[in-house]
């Protein structure tokens, strides 16, 4: 987090607040988030972007108090199922500042973004667009995803600008052309723009640019055939964590102004559905060692792991680690930091650097985990799912609390 303070007693503070006397008073493991760096963000990406939307996606992290953070920052939101839904419209988020994602959507999802009136329902197949059609009374403004065709250059796991893949609809083979036929087709379906998304982790500008001039294209196209001029250019998210966000801010609105001259089109409205590069840095965790083995290679255990960061064996991502609350003059030494679940791919680092007197009950703190972490966290081996402690300006807020044995049951018929 930007408030971070390293002192020199070994205990780490955010905003003032002592992560040691975290870990004492809610225990670990634990999520901290700071409230203060995710504002900073939020306000980073209207300063760099002052015209367009920017809709945080709720996939990287979600819960009522995150919802109402955001409405207050005057952001809008990405939701991508009906529970996501359900958390924002309770926390207050205001409806028409909602958009609804999915490339399956059940009915009863669009039944409850109908009933919930979000602003936009981005539509991702044909047989989704006929679904819609049917079930709207009134009329409903839609997106509609197209898959640009374009290498956003990151993992193949979270690909999706690209042809072979499940997402939206090709460009290339005629089918976004025929989706906006079909849309328009629906009397209650209203189209107000084109949304992409290219990939996460994505650090080079000039994706985007590309992307801006293959949809402009289609926006021109679209106008010569159906003489309607689209408001809205929806990029999605992808922003890696140290994106360059006044470059994208300059280069995007240039292109798409220079692209729109050249077809003669009204340039649309922008928006932007960043998630990791808002919560990413906003979040730690912190761990406790229960065991080191000492061998051919050290392995440090804590008492977390795999379900609280299932990202180092999903993606092979990596993370950074530091001693908490002592200070220790021992040289450093390589360490494997492993998880506590039963099976031998719960690492979290492979290659860590530690003091080489890391011991039991030593605190740990890894740093940039406020997304895709507690939304992506499972209940695997019934290890109850750690809490969510939020630094603001005064006394640190219980935002989630730790899992309980009961909450585990809690389902059972
Ligand atoms: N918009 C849409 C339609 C998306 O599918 C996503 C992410 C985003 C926005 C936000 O992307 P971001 O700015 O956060 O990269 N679980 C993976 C990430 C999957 C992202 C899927 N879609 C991870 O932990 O890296």
């Amino acid at each position: 987090p930007d408030r971070a303070q390293a002192l020199p007693g070994g205990d780490i503070t955010v905003g003032g607040t002592s992560l040691t006397g975290l870990a004492e008073r809610f225990d670990t493991p634990g999520y901290v988030v700071d409230t203060a760096t995710l504002r900073a963000r939020c306000r980073a990406y209207r300063a760099a972007l002052p015209d367009a939307e920017i809709a945080f996606a709720g996939k990287a992290f979600l819960c009522r108090r995150m919802a109402k953070l955001l409405a207050g920052e005057g952001l809008s939101l990405d939701v991508c199922s009906a529970g996501e839904l359900a958390t924002a419209t309770s926390a207050g988020f205001p409806p028409g500042r909602i958009m609804l994602h999915g490339n399956a959507k059940p009915d009863h999802e669009l039944r409850a973004a109908l009933d919930a009136g979000v602003g936009r329902i981005v539509l991702d197949s044909p047989d989704e667009i006929d679904l819609l059609g049917a079930l709207a009374t009134r009329r409903q403004d839609v997106l509609i995803r197209v898959t640009p065709g374009i290498d956003g250059h990151t993992h193949r796991a979270v690909a999706t600008g690209v042809e072979d893949q499940k997402f939206g609809f090709s460009l290339a083979s005629g089918q976004a052309a025929e989706a906006v036929r079909r849309v328009r087709s629906k009397p209650l379906l209203n189209l107000v723009g084109l949304h992409c998304h290219l990939g996460s982790q994505i650090t080079d500008v000039e994706v985007y640019e590309r992307a801006v001039r293959a949809l402009a294209g289609f926006l021109a196209e679209i106008a010569v055939r159906h003489g309607v001029t689209l408001p809205q250019l929806d990029l999605g998210g992808g922003h890696a964590v140290n994106f360059d966000l006044r470059g994208f801010g300059c280069r995007v609105k240039n292109v798409l102004a220079q692209e729109c001259r050249k077809h003669g089109l009204a340039a649309p409205r922008l928006v932007v559905e960043p998630g990791r590069a808002i919560a990413a840095r906003a979040g730690l965790t912190v761990y406790r060692v229960i065991t080191v083995k000492r061998g051919v290679r050290t392995f440090v255990a804590v008492d977390g792991g795999f379900s609280d960061n299932p990202r180092p064996a999903l993606y092979g991502a990596r993370y950074a680690v530091r001693l908490l609350g002592r200070a220790s003059s021992a040289p450093v030494a390589p360490a494997t930091v492993v998880g506590r679940h039963c099976e031998a791919g719960d690492v979290l680092m492979r290659d860590a650097v530690l003091p080489g007197d890391i011991a039991a009950g030593d605190l740990l703190v890894v740093p940039c985990t406020g997304a895709y972490h507690h939304s992506m966290a499972s209940t695997y081996n019934s290890v109850r799912r750690p809490p969510v402690i939020a630094i603001g300006d005064g006394e640190p807020e219980l935002w989630i609390r730790r899992e309980s044995a009961e909450d585990l049951m809690a389902r059972e018929v």
